[in-house]
């Protein structure tokens, strides 16, 4: 099979997100990649300075600080949504897969962004501030952990019904319900549990099928029946990805989670400052 980033062998792509910087280095045989935290820069510097690239491609909302720090090493500056919509596509190829020529490609990162991607164009529809920050935030505040790979394991050994409030909890009698009962009416109303398991399980799902259904409805109107779901979010988290894929079915649409999503936007704006 060709090498999908053979065109920008040699040009670092970097995405300066939020919480963590994205490292890929596309090579004759594939892809390097490393994240590090954005608040640890220096550690970022010494990364690009050790792995030598040719020159550098920079993306995200801190892109803008690297050009002033490199010190001699070329830099372009991508910009971060038509970088995303570079990387989908390549990072699906690697794969071996195809995306459709309409869709809509989610950064579920810090926050949430929704592009809309017809013949590889990209325009933002819509987004929100619920996203993998609110699952740090709340797993902090809420279950005192730190760290997003404990989180993500916790939710996926819990169970949210005993948690937030089900149809089925309000429509108890024999009666028929006007939806079906095993649908969210109400998250962290029931609260029958308090096991940490359990709460992380209803937080990744407060996150995910609310974005979920934000997703479904701009699917929707934008006439995309596919959604690409890319960011360091979905991480080793398949409690994140079963509820995007459960709620992306409400809406007759397909979830869709690419391998290397969390490294979208830093492949794409290698391949764009190739060209
Ligand atoms: N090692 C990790 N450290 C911190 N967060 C992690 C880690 N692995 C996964 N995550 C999750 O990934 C999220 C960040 O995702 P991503 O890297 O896509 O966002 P970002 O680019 O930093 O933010 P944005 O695109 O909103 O500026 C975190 O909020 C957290 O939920
Ligand atoms: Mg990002």
């Amino acid at each position: 099979m060709s090498n999908p980033f053979s065109t920008a062998v040699g040009i670092l792509g970097v995405d300066l997100g939020a919480t963590l910087c994205k490292l890929a280095l596309p090579s004759e045989d594939g892809i390097r990649t490393a994240q590090i935290p954005t608040a640890d820069f220096d550690a970022i510097l010494a990364s690009i300075r050790e792995w030598a690239p040719q020159r550098v491609a920079a993306t995200g909302g801190g892109g803008a600080r690297l050009t002033a720090e490199m010190d001699g090493l070329p830099v372009t500056n991508v910009p971060e949504f038509s970088a995303w919509a570079r990387g989908a596509p390549l990072l699906a190829e690697h794969g071996g897969e195809k995306l459709p020529d309409r869709y809509l490609l989610v950064s579920l990162g810090t926050g949430t962004s929704v592009l809309s991607v017809i013949d590889e164009v990209a325009q933002r529809v819509g987004g929100s501030a619920l996203g993998g920050g609110t699952l740090l935030g709340l797993g902090k505040l809420l279950l005192r952990i730190d760290s997003f790979a404990d989180l993500a394991a916790l939710a996926e050994r819990g169970d949210r019904r005993s948690v937030d409030l089900l149809v089925g909890d309000i429509y108890s009698g024999p009666g028929d319900s006007p939806l079906p009962r095993d649908l969210n009416a109400a998250h962290f109303a029931k609260l029958d549990s308090e096991l940490p398991e359990d709460i992380a399980h209803a937080l990744m799902c407060l996150v995910g099928e609310n974005i979920a259904l934000i997703c479904g409805e701009l699917a929707r109107a934008q006439g995309a029946r596919e959604i690409v779901y890319c960011g360091s979010t979905f991480a080793e988290n398949p409690a994140l990805e079963s509820i995007l894929d459960q709620v992306s079915g409400f809406y007759s649409c397909q979830a869709r989670f690419l391998e290397d999503g969390a490294f979208c936007g830093a492949v794409g704006a290698a391949a764009l400052a190739a060209v």
